[in-house]
This record gives C-alpha cells, sequence and structure tokens, in this order.
C-alpha cells in the first residue's frame, strides 16, 4: 500500500511505523489514522512481525488531533462521525505489543494515541499533554481517563485543567513512560527493544500482553484468575517446553512460534 502521511518500514521482525505528516507536526487527520489503521492491520496478520513501534518526527510524536478539520465540526457531525474514537482503538485492540517512541510534542490526540500504545519509550525532548481545555474542549481519545490511570489523578487533574506540558523526566518520575533515553537514541533503543520482544514467543508475549491489560479492566481477583489460566495454557505451548527444557540444558531457546 502507498501510504502518504507514514513511512511504513519492516526492521527483521518489527514493523515500525513513523508518523509523517512534518508540516502540521503529525496533527492526527483522518486520512493519517486510517492508513495507520491500515499499517497495524498488515502488520497483525504478518506471521514475520513480532512488535511494533510507532514513532513520529523529531519535534513532534503527534501534537494532537487535527485541529484545522474539526474547528467547524457540529456536535452532529463530530457525534454521527463517532470523531476520533471511531478507529483509534485499533492500536488498543492490537493483539501484538506495540511501543510508542516518543520525541517532541505528544499533545492532546499524540498523548492519548501514545497511552493507547502498550508503553511508552520517550526522548529527552519529549513532552506531554493534554492542551484541550485551551481550545475550549476537552480529551477525546482517552486522556481523562487513561492519564489518571498511569500518572494518578493529582497530575492528570492538573494537567488537563491547566493545559500543562510534562517534559520527559517528570513522565518518568510519574509512571507515564517506561524509560527516558537520549533523542539522538529514541529510534535505535525502540527498535532494539521491540526486537527484543519479538524473539521471544509471539502466543506468550500475547497472553502477557493480554494479562496486564486485563488488570486495568477487571477486579483484581478476575485478573489474577485470568492470569493464572494463562499461566496453565502456556503449559501447552511448545514453545514453553523448548524454554524450560533450554533452561536445564543450558542452551539459549530456540523459540518455534515467534
Ligand atoms: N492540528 C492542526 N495543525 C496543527 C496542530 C494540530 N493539532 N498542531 C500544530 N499544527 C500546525 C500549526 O497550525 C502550524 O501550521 P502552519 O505552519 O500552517 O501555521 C504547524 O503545525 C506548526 O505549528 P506551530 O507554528 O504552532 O509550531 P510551534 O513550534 O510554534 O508550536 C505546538 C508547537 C506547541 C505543538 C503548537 O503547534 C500547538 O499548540 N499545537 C496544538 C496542540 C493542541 O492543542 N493539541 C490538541 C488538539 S485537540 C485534540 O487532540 C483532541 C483530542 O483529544 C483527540
Amino acid at each position: 500500500m502507498e501510504y502518504q502521511y507514514l513511512i511504513v518500514e519492516r526492521r527483521e521482525r518489527v514493523g515500525l511505523i513513523q508518523l509523517n505528516r512534518p508540516k502540521q507536526l503529525n496533527a492526527l487527520c483522518d486520512a493519517l489514522v486510517d492508513e495507520m489503521v491500515a499499517a497495524l492491520d498488515d502488520f497483525e496478520a504478518d506471521d514475520g512481525i513480532g512488535a511494533i513501534v510507532i514513532t513520529g518526527s523529531e519535534k513532534a510524536f503527534a501534537a494532537g488531533a487535527d485541529i484545522t478539520a474539526m474547528k467547524d465540526f457540529s456536535h452532529m457531525d463530530a457525534y454521527r462521525g463517532d470523531y476520533i474514537t471511531r478507529n483509534w482503538e485499533r492500536v488498543k485492540t492490537c493483539r501484538k505489543p506495540v511501543v510508542a517512541a516518543v520525541a517532541g510534542y505528544a499533545l492532546g490526540g499524540g498523548c492519548e494515541l501514545a497511552m493507547m500504545c502498550d508503553f511508552i519509550l520517550a526522548a529527552d525532548s519529549a513532552q506531554f499533554g493534554q492542551p484541550e481545555i485551551k481550545l475550549g474542549t476537552l480529551p477525546g481519545a482517552g486522556g481523562t481517563q487513561r492519564l489518571p490511570r498511569a500518572v494518578g489523578k493529582a497530575k492528570a487533574m492538573e494537567m488537563c485543567l491547566t493545559g500543562r506540558l510534562m517534559n520527559a523526566e517528570e513522565a518518568e518520575r510519574a509512571g507515564l513512560v517506561a524509560r527516558v533515553v537520549p533523542a539522538a537514541s529514541l529510534l535505535e533503543e525502540a527498535l532494539a527493544t521491540a526486537a527484543r520482544i519479538a524473539s521471544f514467543s509471539l502466543p506468550v508475549v500475547m497472553m502477557i500482553k493480554e494479562a496486564v491489560n486485563r488488570s486495568f479492566e477487571s477486579s483484581l481477583q478476575e485478573g489474577l484468575l485470568f492470569e493464572r489460566r494463562s499461566f496453565h495454557a502456556s503449559f501447552g505451548l511448545e514453545d514453553q517446553k523448548e524454554g524450560m527444557a533450554a533452561f536445564s540444558e543450558k542452551r539459549p531457546p530456540e523459540f518455534r512460534h515467534r
């Protein structure tokens, strides 16, 4: 497929999606998100891909939903078109792990897109925020829901109510990002991290992702049961036999189901 707003590449077992709408700081217009969904569908269906990285540019991961495109929307336009949520959640429903590699601005929908990914690696230049209040509106792709779960109510409430940005260091301290790395090595680090994930047994990777995500959707008891059932199910996998045999034989495992 030809992409207008993305650069899509395969780096061995990692699928790389780079948002590429530089003049608008990767503002997330419908066409860009449609392309991103198509790229995710392709990588999801591709047995040669074990993990996905979504990144932006040095200046901006994404500066939010496209304000120019939505500024004249009526309530009916937004509601009927199910604006924003229509297909963005595809990032979340992806069963393979998705890593966000964030440099520069991740604002509004850009911050929300990063939070839909499984975890965020941030460049030291990254800035996160939900500045929708300054536009007379509010986050529409999960900012009021995922940000408090990531950084706690106090910081999330302050950020959403004031539009204040959070830098990479604060974001790491608050638990929004997994790790901060120098901007110059962000992509390399993200690809190496995704490659490491993709080297493990894919069914196990998918079970772990499902189980961790379950912790946000269920009671502790339900989540623990889900985890235990998945753990039991892993004993039906050839890769579990291989992983444990390799440990006993003091050799590296050769997972077949990658
Ligand atoms: N939508 C459309 N265009 C955008 C944009 C956006 N979200 N963000 C930036 N742009 C455009 C600018 O209009 C500008 O275009 P022109 O050159 O044609 O004027 C270009 O990108 C460069 O932007 P700036 O000149 O503003 O660059 P800067 O370095 O001075 O500032 C910035 C960078 C602080 C990110 C600033 O662009 C900004 O505040 N952008 C808007 C951020 C925002 O409010 N995001 C939330 C959007 S609403 C949303 O996302 C809803 C939701 O929950 C899904």
